[in-house]
């Protein structure tokens, strides 16, 4: 069974270290998030596989790592200063601050022309707040969405020291298609990939690590001729939507979506957006645009930039002559790319099944909880309905039913319920003996490939040799862990839990035969194996 809510991801990253919530000694910053020891592996890996496909797999490209602090022209020349904010109002009824252009577009059923209609029609009380249904809404204002900081000891109180935290890294490409152009001695179409921080001041952020305001960006700008533009744009559609599928992805929840015209971005000749089936719908993962001649013009000296000090052009031998290249720009999230691999590898289901009695008393109390949701006053009517209505049917279906229990019990909203408590008490005893949860992660992506346990701990031999098979396995470049501290059937659990893809059990037999038993986790299926063998193998399965 899938992650039926985001929270049941959220539960698993905080209990098992891959994401904790940012600051929390202090009581947490909203919607910041600090990657974990499992985590930074996970991410990284993903990264890493981006790297390897979009650089080192292929011949028309180049890796850069740009500063996150940059001349704040580049901000001005890119429209980013100008255009890169959001129109908002605020409901002064509720006290809701939705976006203006949002709402037209939702109650309007077309694109505005501009904030002076917006505007017009706010004034016309022809918009209505989306919360509360009030007319009563403060004219729109454009929020920009670049964090300000200043460079240099001294603040002198004007903006001459003003520098923004980048808030794409593809900037960082383009003020640099010049040095990469001539030290590269590159030809058209050539590439840029860079992957690195962003910051954007959003001001709903949300879903976990979905939407945040520090975060990772994957992208590739790729240079091409004019009117070569368009093939390239389908070539790099394909080739990323491939990468995610590659990399286990279900193909069913991966879809590929055209973005319309009133949302694209002030640069974009056509977008196409990768969205993925996350718990809260589909949702944008990778944007893939066509961003035309636009920079690079941008940041060329001319009448409209007189403070650029050249020109970022390019000489084609073949047609003699120089003119601006256009760009693709797939741009993918890190984090989110790493939330929808959480997501997409997460399976529970019931291994065992639990006695009546147990499954009885259990049913009871998520009757029970059902009750009380119903009779709580005072909760939001949606929360409520989900709430009662995922009670019922779990309550209807058990034992079947006890890994979507498993999601629930982990719900911010059920929490709130006293009765859960009680069920927690029960369910969660019964679930650890009775469900399995896995990621199915991608073994390239694993936080850890192979964990390595003696079948008893107190026996001096047994654990000398597992020790030792893992530093071998270390030292062969793998990312393995040694663990004795819990029966066997334990600790495969814990490590399926976390997606590690094998593990090896180290016993008597391997003392005599140097054999060992290697178990996958997907399957379960466990082999006996020449300990000389392991770490080839392994290395094969990964490539
Ligand atoms: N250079 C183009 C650009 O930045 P974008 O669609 O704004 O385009 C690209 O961002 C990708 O960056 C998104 O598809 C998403 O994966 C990621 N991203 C954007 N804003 C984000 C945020 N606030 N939190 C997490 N990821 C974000």
């Amino acid at each position: 069974m899938p992650a039926s809510s985001l929270e049941t991801i959220v539960s698993l990253c905080k209990r098992r270290g891959f994401v904790f919530p940012s600051s929390s000694v202090y009581g947490g910053l909203g919607s910041t998030w600090d990657y974990g020891p499992l985590g930074v592996e996970l991410k990284n890996n993903v990264k890493r596989a981006w790297w390897r496909s979009v650089v080192h797999e292929r011949d028309d490209m180049e890796g850069l790592d740009a500063a996150i602090l940059m001349n704040r022209l580049v901000w001005k020349y890119s429209g980013h200063e100008a255009t890169f904010s959001d129109p908002m109002t605020d409901c002064r009824a509720c006290k809701a601050r939705p976006r203006a252009d949002h709402v037209f577009v939702a109650q309007k059923g077309r694109d505005p022309k501009g904030l002076v209609e917006i505007n017009a029609a706010i004034a016309a009380k022809e918009l209505t707040c989306p919360k509360c249904g009030s007319k009563d809404l403060t004219e729109a204002r454009p929020f920009n969405l670049m964090f300000r900081t200043s460079v240099g000891p001294v603040d002198t109180g004007d903006e001459s020291g003003l520098v923004y935290l980048r808030p794409e890294t593809a900037q960082g490409m383009f003020v640099n298609f010049g040095n990469v152009l001539d030290t590269m001695r590159r030809k058209l179409p050539f590439g840029i990939a860079q992957v690195g921080k962003a910051f954007r001041n959003e001001i709903t952020p949300g879903n976990f690590t979905f939407r945040t305001r520090e975060f990772e960006q994957m992208e590739i700008e790729y240079f091409v001729r004019p009117g070569e533009d368009e093939a390239a744009h389908e070539m790099w559609i394909a080739e990323r939507k491939k990468w995610y599928l590659d990399l286990g992805m279900r193909a069913d929840r991966l879809r590929v979506r055209e973005q319309e015209k009133h949302e694209l971005a002030h640069y974009a000749k056509r977008c196409v957006d990768l969205e993925y089936l996350f718990p809260m719908g589909w949702s944008e993962l990778e944007g893939i645009a066509n961003r035309t001649d636009f920079d690079l013009k941008a940041h060329s000296r001319s009448p409209e930039n007189p403070d650029a000090v050249g020109e970022l052009r390019y000489f084609d031998q073949e047609q003699k002559k120089h003119y601006v290249p256009y760009v693709i720009e797939p741009s993918a999230g890190a984090d989110r790319g790493t939330l929808a691999f959480l997501c997409d590898a997460y399976e529970d289901s019931l291994v065992k099944e639990p006695p009546a009695e147990d499954t009885a008393k259990l049913r009871e109390l998520v009757e029970s909880f059902a009750r009380s949701v119903a009779r709580r006053e005072g909760m939001d009517a949606d929360v409520k309905q989900r709430l009662q209505a995922a009670a019922e049917s779990i309550a209807a279906g058990l034992p079947g039913t006890l890994p979507t229990l498993i999601g629930l019990m982990d719900d911010a909203e059920a929490s709130k319920i006293e009765v859960m408590k009680k069920v927690r008490g029960v369910g969660e005893k019964i679930a650890e003996e009775h469900t399995r949860t896995v990621l199915h992660l991608h073994p390239r992506l694993a936080p850890l490939t192979v964990a390595v346990f003696p079948l008893k701990r107190n026996e001096p031999r047994l654990v000398e040799l597992a020790r030792g098979i893992k530093r071998d396995l270390q030292r062969a470049g793998l990312r393995a862990v040694y663990d004795d501290t819990g029966a066997i059937g334990k600790l495969y659990r814990r490590q399926d839990e976390i997606g590690t893809p094998w593990c090896i059990t180290v016993d008597f037999q391997s003392l005599e035969d140097k054999t060992v038993t290697l178990r996958d986790r997907d399957s379960m299926q466990q082999e006996r194996a020449p300990l000389d063998e392991i770490g080839p193998t392994l290395q094969a399965r990964l490539r």
